[in-house]
């Protein structure tokens, strides 16, 4: 079946998170992905974090499926000629090497644009071209701390506080793909190719819109009412960490159900959405707040909103967090279970949408990995193992032109 991005070529000159996150998606929805990697090692994660040896660890295959790997050695004479072939035939160059790798291999825009002017070059770095930081090497957790996430995540009488979800890394991942698609689109009005650059601290900021809302509120008024600083504690000038409060205009807080003294996750999210105050009320049995003015306005609850969040844990006490939800969805509460990873690799609904799947690697065999968040009606997404290192090289060389002679002449020169 025909894919949508089928018949687009992709040099995929990316390693780690941020980069190869991008391309795998593309991958997915039919672009011809060939990552290309150094010869003997490949992308560090395919040795990062192994849990079997000698095998590609999972941080690998889960970033790289559904592509091509050829190992060249670009900064040789014999590999910077094949990537000049492959450019020329190419429609997108991805790349998250270190600030100025890809101008130091000789291949800086004005290059790659005269080889090819069709070729949209797209790049992730941890801060934009121009920042006083653009010289910075970032990892995830730099770009978290760099973007407003780390400041405003966490409870107010602990430090900083970085997210487990890969804000930096594949959020960036996602913003260069959109980037990507959109000078694929323009470049079919004008015919040119075009340079998208993505930086890590501006995705991870973008992320983070409504903490910048929040202190430009803060600086007009003096206090954020939907944090739980308010209206009984201090605030500071700056945004504070508010836990786990609503980042809207809805009060939430993570609850203790059944079983929180020994499983670290039964715990449910429950947020008080204005208008089904009443239904609130009727699922916890207190119908007679219902009418009270001393609750039955957002304003009114919000200095006793950690009482009402205690009358909620206590009729949480018998309840598993399954259980609560399945009474809460039926008064139309927004809610839901803490899910742990391993009730969501088991999690029935995950794994009949595709977003959990299983995946069978050549020297792993089968593994659990995230398929596509992104559903189609006519394009079915199919994930299919990573590459292993090289192993499509010849393959590649062949389709540039390169008789078997040539190949065994190039594998000698890039020999480690
Ligand atoms: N053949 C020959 N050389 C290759 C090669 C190949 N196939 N692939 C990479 N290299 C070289 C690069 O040219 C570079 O050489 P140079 O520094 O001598 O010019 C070298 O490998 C190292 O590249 P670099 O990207 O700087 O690796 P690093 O391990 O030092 O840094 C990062 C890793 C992730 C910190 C850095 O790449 C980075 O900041 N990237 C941008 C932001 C980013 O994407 N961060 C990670 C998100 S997961």
């Amino acid at each position: 079946m025909s894919k949508p991005l089928d018949g687009i070529k992709i040099i995929d000159f990316t390693h780690v998170q941020a980069g190869p996150a991008c391309t795998q998606m593309l991958a997915w929805f039919g672009a011809d992905v060939i990552k290309v990697e150094r010869p003997g090692s490949g992308d560090v994660t395919r040795s990062q974090l192994r849990d079997i040896p000698d095998v590609d660890a999972l941080y690998f295959t889960m970033l790289n499926s559904n592509k091509k790997s050829l190992t060249l050695d670009t900064k040789k004479p014999e590999g910077k000629e094949v990537l000049e072939k492959l450019i020329k035939e190419s429609d997108v160059l991805v790349e998250n090497f270190g600030p100025g790798a890809l101008d130091r291999m000789g291949f800086t825009w004005e290059r790659i644009n005269e080889l090819n002017p069709k070729m949209i070059v797209a790049s992730v770095k941890g801060f934009s071209d121009g920042h006083h930081y653009e010289d910075l090497k970032v990892y995830e957790n730099v770009a978290q701390c760099a973007g407003g996430a780390a400041s405003t995540t966490g409870f107010w009488d602990g430090p900083p506080t970085v997210s487990a979800a890969a804000l930096g890394d594949t959020n960036t991942g996602m913003h260069l793909a959109i980037g990507i698609l959109t000078a694929l689109i323009g470049r079919e009005k004008t015919g040119k190719g075009q340079k998208v650059a993505v930086s890590m601290q501006d995705s991870v900021l973008n992320l983070c819109r409504v903490k910048l809302r929040d202190q430009q509120r803060l600086d007009r008024i003096g206090y954020l009412e939907e944090y739980p600083q308010y209206p009984h504690g201090k605030f500071s000038d700056v945004v504070p960490r508010g836990g786990n409060a609503g980042g809207g205009g809805q009060p939430g807080w993570v609850l203790k159900c059944k079983g929180w003294e020994t499983d670290p996750n039964a715990y449910i999210y429950f947020t008080i959405q204005g208008h089904a105050w009443a239904p609130i009320c009727k699922a916890l049995g207190k119908e007679e707040w219902i009418e009270d003015k001393a609750y039955n306005t957002a304003a009114a609850r919000q200095d006793k909103i950690f009482d009402i969040f205690a009358v909620i844990e206590r009729w949480l006490k018998d309840k598993t967090k399954f259980e609560a939800v399945d009474i809460l969805r039926k008064f139309d509460i927004p809610c839901s279970p803490v899910m742990s990873m391993k009730e969501i690799a088991a999690d029935p609904s995950l794994r009949a949408s595709g977003t959990i799947t299983e995946v069978d690697h050549k020297a792993r065999g089968k593994y659990l990995t995230v398929g596509s968040p992104i559903k189609f009606s006519e394009t079915t997404v199919e994930i299919t193992g990573s590459p292993l290192l090289g192993e499509h090289t010849d393959e590649v060389l062949a389709s540039l032109g390169y008789n078997p002679d040539q190949v065994a002449a190039l594998h000698l020169a890039q020999a480690v």
